[in-house]
């Protein structure tokens, strides 16, 4: 219905009017930053008995869930800021542990903060022994987001003390680790799945430096490679944070009860693992594995559009323009293939691209490459296996994790997440006995 003007008798005001028809009644409620408050219409009732009116949202389509000054989209624009800079500056000229610094802290680093902050990190790499002996107990082909999973979530019985989340130097500590013994546990996840001996931390390298090394080295015969170093880099930066999307709402809503950090990140990385987040990286590989050659994209695209199948790697819930991290990625993409050589399957995602960018169904949609498009492609070409891209995408996120993590428990309107329900479910009845079942 479109909105009716006021009056030239009406002074417009931050309100919202509303008349409820099943009683007459009139209420006024505050419209602050283009949103009224949820629990202001609880006072809506038909009768002193009535709960009060609720919002009906499944998947929070169009509820804000908390105020938040980490990140800032504008989907329709395909604009991405962390903390007030631009996506395109901080992968430009940032390390990951400079904007990791700046997504927590809320600033850029001077470099005194910085020096201290990568110090620290540096200093927490490693993981207690008994970390590599339960690694030990995954079988030879567990899938590395489960044994990440497990292993995050073991994290929190070697620290008790991280369940004192009040205290803000603690706090700052448990960070520190995460942060830390992400690679660690990433690089052992990757190890165990290929059989291969433990790499420990090397406190001489950078923070991406030690995690390739503690991947990829057999024998000190590890020859590192810049140019896939920084491309990598970026891609973490990319990662970083990305508002309340699926796994920081598993984080916030997890780390909301006040449980421990890694219990709550283990949460995100669970929330994550899942096709339609972070695993969709893993799916457009197993696609374009399944697409095989050029000439079977058309009957693809029409399979999709029949709703059999799913462009894994596009739409995004709330980029409906060119995702800014999936421009980025493509140009990282072709740095990469300069190195490693052309990946074929890159011809097959450039020509499914064009094709879908110009197909009446994913315009009208809105259907766009999202994050995941090319970074499987630049992860395959740097050597790691298809299902150990999420992977990488939790080592990226873990600093916007913790920044969501840090803000709710510091927002003092924050409470225990417990969302309303409809019941929809059968009314009272009896208890019948088993003889008497149909
Ligand atoms: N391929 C084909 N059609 C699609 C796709 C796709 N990838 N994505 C959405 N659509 C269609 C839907 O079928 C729907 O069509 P309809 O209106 O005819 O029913 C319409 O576009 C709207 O889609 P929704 O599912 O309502 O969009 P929603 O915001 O709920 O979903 C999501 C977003 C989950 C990302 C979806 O686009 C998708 O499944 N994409 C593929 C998986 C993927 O790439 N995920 C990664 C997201 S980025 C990230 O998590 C880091």
């Amino acid at each position: 219905m479109a909105p009716t003007p006021l009056e030239d008798t009406q002074v417009a005001k931050d309100t919202l009017s509303i008349t409820d028809n099943r009683t007459g009644k009139q209420y006024e409620v505050a419209v602050s930053e283009g949103t009224i408050k949820a629990m202001d219409l609880r006072q809506i009732k038909t009768s002193d008995e009535d709960f009060g009116l609720m919002t009906y949202d499944p998947a929070f389509m169009n509820t804000a869930s908390c105020r938040s000054a980490i990140t800032f989209i504008d989907g329709d624009r395909g604009i991405l800021r962390y903390r007030g800079y631009p996506i395109e500056q901080l992968a430009e000229h940032c390390t990951f542990l400079e904007v990791a610094y700046l997504i927590i802290e809320g600033e850029l680093p001077s470099a005194t903060q910085l020096d201290k902050w990568v110090h620290d990190i540096t200093y927490h790499t490693y993981v207690h022994t008994n970390i590599t002996k339960f690694l030990e107990s995954f079988r030879y082909d567990a899938h590395p987001m489960g044994v990440l999973l497990g292993a995050v979530g073991a994290l929190s019985t070697f620290y008790p003390e991280a369940k004192d989340i009040e205290d803000p130097a603690n706090r700052y500590i448990q960070r520190v680790r995460l942060i830390a013994k992400m690679p660690t546990l990433a690089a052992f996840a990757f190890r165990h799945s290929r059989g291969l001996p433990y790499e420990f931390p090397r406190n001489d390298l950078g923070y991406i430096g030690n995690y390739v090394n503690m991947t990829f080295n057999i024998g000190g015969q590890h020859q590192p490679n810049p140019v896939l170093q920084k491309a990598l880099e970026i891609l973490l930066i990319l990662h970083a944070d990305h508002e309340q999307n699926c796994s920081t709402s598993a984080v916030r809503s997890v780390g909301s009860s006040h449980v421990d950090p890694f219990s709550a990140v283990a949460a995100g990385i669970a929330a994550l693992y899942g096709p339609l987040h972070g695993g969709a990286n893993e799916a457009v590989l197993t696609m374009l594995d399944e697409i095989g050659d050029k000439k079977n994209i058309p009957g693809f695209i029409e399979k999709v559009k029949g709703g059999a199948d799913k462009l894994m790697g596009f739409g995004h819930r709330v980029y409906k323009s060119y995702d800014p991290r999936a421009k980025l990625i493509k140009k990282v993409a072709y740095d990469v293939f300069n190195q490693t050589g052309l990946n074929p399957k890159l011809e097959i995602a450039l020509e499914l691209e064009k094709i879908a960018l110009e197909d009446e169904y994913f315009i009208k949609r809105k259907l766009y490459p999202n994050v995941d498009f090319y970074s499987g492609l630049i992860y395959q070409a740097m050597g790691y296996p298809t299902d150990y891209f999420t992977v990488l995408f939790a080592l990226g996120r873990t600093p916007g994790w913790l920044a969501q993590w840090e803000e709710m428990l510091k927002d003092k309107e924050q409470k225990i997440s417990r969302p309303r329900q409809i019941y929809v479910g059968a009314a009272q009845r009896d208890f019948v006995p088993m003889a008497m079942r149909k």
